[in-house]
């Protein structure tokens, strides 16, 4: 342990692809355990890079400390253990039963039947015991989405860090897997960083919000503080009103784009 006390911190974290820096210098946190950050951004802001980069994929510079240990310390087998990723793009469309795929994911030390558990356990927190004999190659995209977080929640990471997780899923869907990860991070203390597109989705479940925007950390914060109109328009070139709604929660209202 250091100084840096509980939690996921990223200090000075640079990520490349080969010589293009694409994500700079970036330095977030302490982000709290039990606690969701969302990381909001136009496209190609860097947002994709950075899960990476925290997920020790590619080339990056700088310090990642999780509680205080230095993740560059670790094996990949033990970072993989504490850190779980799910990227952007979806599980290939094999022929594999989805309980079989969720198993797959799993630790290898674990016997056959506890992998069974585990993976029936991940897949009733999304609602998702449905599926688990579907072969994967039968279901939608959003389906497929669901298996690939039930592939990143079986392993209990500390650390989850989810790209995109609700880009194929119908509304009923995208509140299940935002309402199970706040319950992941709430009941283990995990950390969730995910990235998001539906800003108002973010602002509901979301503990604090990170926005990016060419490869730069614009502002991190709780999101009463720091989503107002001007923001918005800066990063994402919108004309937007902020209002509360009659339950309190903060709304979107998009007037039209900017000319930039
Ligand atoms: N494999 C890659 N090789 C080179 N450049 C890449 C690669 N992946 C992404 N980029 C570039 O990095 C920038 C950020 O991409 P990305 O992190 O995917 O953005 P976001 O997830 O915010 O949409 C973009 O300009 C993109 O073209
Ligand atoms: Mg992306």
């Amino acid at each position: 342990m250091t100084d840096e006390g509980a939690g996921l911190v990223i200090r000075d974290l640079t990520v490349a692809y080969g010589r293009k820096r694409v994500v700079h210098s970036i330095s977030l946190g302490p982000l709290p355990r039990g606690e969701v950050l969302a990381l909001l951004g136009p496209n190609a802001a860097g947002k994709s890079t950075l899960l990476r980069g925290i997920a020790g994929l590619g080339s990056a510079s700088g310090k990642i400390l999780l509680d205080g240990t230095d993740l560059a310390r670790l094996s990949r087998a033990e970072r993989a253990k504490r850190i779980a990723y799910m990227p952007q793009s979806q599980p290939p469309a094999i022929g594999l039963p989805v309980i079989e795929a969720v198993m797959s994911a799993c630790s290898g030390m674990l016997g056959r039947e506890t992998a069974m558990k585990e993976a029936y356990d991940a897949l009733a927190r999304l609602s998702a015991v449905d599926l688990a004999m579907s072969p994967l190659a039968e279901l939608s995209g959003g389906q497929r989405q669901m298996v690939a977080l039930a592939q990143a929640i079986v392993r209990r990471p500390e650390v989850l860090l989810l790209d995109e997780p609700t880009s194929a899923l119908d509304l009923k869907h995208q509140i299940h897997v935002m309402e199970c990860a706040a319950a992941l991070a709430r009941e283990s203390g995990t950390i969730v960083v995910a990235v998001l597109h539906d800003v108002p989705l973010a602002l509901r479940y979301a503990n604090s919000v990170a926005v990016l925007k060419d490869g730069d950390l614009k502002v991190h914060g709780a999101a009463d503080e720091i989503i107002t109109p001007e923001l918005l328009a800066e990063v994402y070139g919108i004309e937007v009103r902020v209002e509360r709604c009659s339950l309190g929660r903060i709304q979107i209202m998009v007037d039209g784009t900017l000319s930039q």
